[in-house]
């Protein structure tokens, strides 16, 4: 890698260009254990290792760019979860934040369950050796082949998004002569996105069945009366990035409300309530996620305490948290391919990959965190914008940065928390490669998915 001197240029942090810049950091070299993965640290030469591996050697042996995933850190936080709920509840890891083999193998010996959306999460699932029964089959348009395979395999449980697809369910369980065991999400008027959220109208929106107007109800009722399917429970998902526990303390309770109805009309008491996931993490130092413990501790105390108000027995809690586990575990390592000063404004700094391997800051203009991982540098913090080598300006991957000002073509720069929704998101936009995943553990590197190639590409395009 080079370490060579940078180009003359306007590389200074003395007037911020416009964004979500604070004051420069004090030290451009440290890494804030928030934001990356839980062995990740610089050694004795300022290079940055994860699971004992340096990222020079991470470099040289899979290429740039690579998402370096940390086992470790993983497995710890996915037991962090499933002790933190005890055996009273139970963890389903949310599939499309990312799925593989490996993963699914990690979350099987930790003792997590696995919620998949589609055909393919499904088969990935099960290659893999996940019980069938600690599945949890998601999607708002779920085909009959995906609900035939799902029942054939004896998933655990389907959670129900429409009026059709109770009646689909039915059947096809009933033709089966099996009764499917499922949950009915609905949509309780509350969308949480990281710290704020908003109890008004969202039931406009594509998922679940809404409270409101007594849909929801009537899909119980429904259900209840269909020999193909155990209604076990109602689910409720409420957003993303959330810190804040007060959208999850409205959606508990107006979903307590419908089990007392339930009780009142049917004789029934439910037995499980799904809140979904959502829990959000660090992706910079501004970001203060809780712990699992705290998480459990607060919706477990608000599940019992609605409970006890509406004289219900308290259900079976179940959370999906995806991005919460894997988010953090992960860094994308790029290099950096060229450097250009704008006079006035910032450098933009350009890596190998770019909205191809992580759509987010495009798609919700989400913040990442950057640092130079091959060297150290006591260079002045220059304002940068991190982005991508596609043909669009909004191939941005990294919005507002600090990077050292002598950093040069030829270095290493990594994006911390890129483990949720990067790597499941990736595209092929104008035939750009999908990188591998490489997992580090215990001082060695594997990948666990290789890299596109181009004849991966080629096959597809049968001519
Ligand atoms: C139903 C459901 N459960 C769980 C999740 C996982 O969310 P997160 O990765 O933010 O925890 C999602 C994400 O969209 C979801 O739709």
């Amino acid at each position: 890698m080079s370490r060579s001197a940078h180009p003359a240029g306007p590389r200074h942090a003395d007037v911020l260009p416009e964004g979500h810049y604070s004051a420069p950091p004090a030290d451009l070299n440290a890494l804030d254990p928030k934001v990356w993965a839980r062995t990740v640290a610089r050694d004795d030469d300022g290079v940055v290792t994860v699971g004992g591996v340096d990222v020079l050697t991470l470099a040289e042996q899979h290429g740039t760019p690579a998402y370096i995933l940390d086992e470790a850190d993983f497995r710890d936080r996915a037991r962090a979860w499933r002790t933190a709920f005890g055996a009273d509840a139970d963890v389903f890891y949310a599939g499309k934040a990312f799925l593989s083999r490996a993963v699914v193998r990690w979350l099987h010996e930790e003792g997590l369950n696995l919620d998949v959306c589609s055909g393919g999460e499904l088969a990935t699932a099960l290659s893999a050796g996940m019980p069938a029964d600690r599945i949890a089959f998601h999607g708002n348009n779920k085909s009959t082949v995906e609900i035939e395979r799902a029942v054939d395999a004896g998933v655990g449980r389907i959670v129900l998004d429409s009026f059709q697809e109770i009646v689909r369910v039915a059947h096809i369980a009933q033709s089966r002569g099996k009764r499917q065991r499922v949950q009915i999400r609905v949509t309780v008027g509350v969308e949480a996105h990281t710290h704020e959220f908003i109890a008004t109208a969202h039931e406009d929106q594509k998922f679940g069945i809404p409270l409101a107007g007594g849909q929801a109800a009537e899909a119980v009722r429904r259900a209840l009366q269909l020999d193909g399917l155990e209604l076990i429970g109602i689910h409720s998902h409420i957003g993303s990035q959330i810190f804040d526990m007060s959208g999850f303390e409205v959606a508990a309770h107006r979903v307590v409300g419908l089990l007392k109805d339930i009780r009142d009309e049917h004789g029934v008491e439910l037995p499980e309530i799904d809140l979904g996931g959502g829990l959000g993490i660090a992706y910079t130092s501004d970001d203060d996620p809780r712990e699992p413990h705290e998480i459990a501790k607060a919706l477990t105390e608000i599940v019992t305490r609605e409970c006890e108000s509406a004289r219900l027995r308290t259900p079976r809690i179940s959370v999906e948290p995806g991005r919460a586990i894997v988010g953090p575990t992960a860094f994308t390592l790029y290099e950096v391919g060229t450097v250009k000063p704008l006079d006035g404004l910032r450098t933009y700094v350009s890596v190998d990959g770019g909205m191809s391997d992580n759509i987010r800051t495009a798609l919700y203009d989400a913040e990442y965190s950057v640092a130079l991982v091959s060297r150290v540098s006591d260079a002045a913090p220059m304002p940068a914008r991190v982005v991508g080598k596609h043909c669009e300006s909004g191939d941005i991957v990294v919005k507002d940065a600090f990077l050292p000002a002598d950093l040069a073509p030829g270095d290493l720069i990594a994006v911390p928390a890129t483990g949720a929704y990067c790597r499941s998101m990736a595209s092929n936009y104008n035939h750009v490669l999908r990188p591998p995943v490489v997992v580090v553990h215990e001082g060695e590197s594997r990948v666990v998915v290789r890299r596109e190639t181009e004849e991966d590409l080629l096959r597809l395009d049968v001519g």
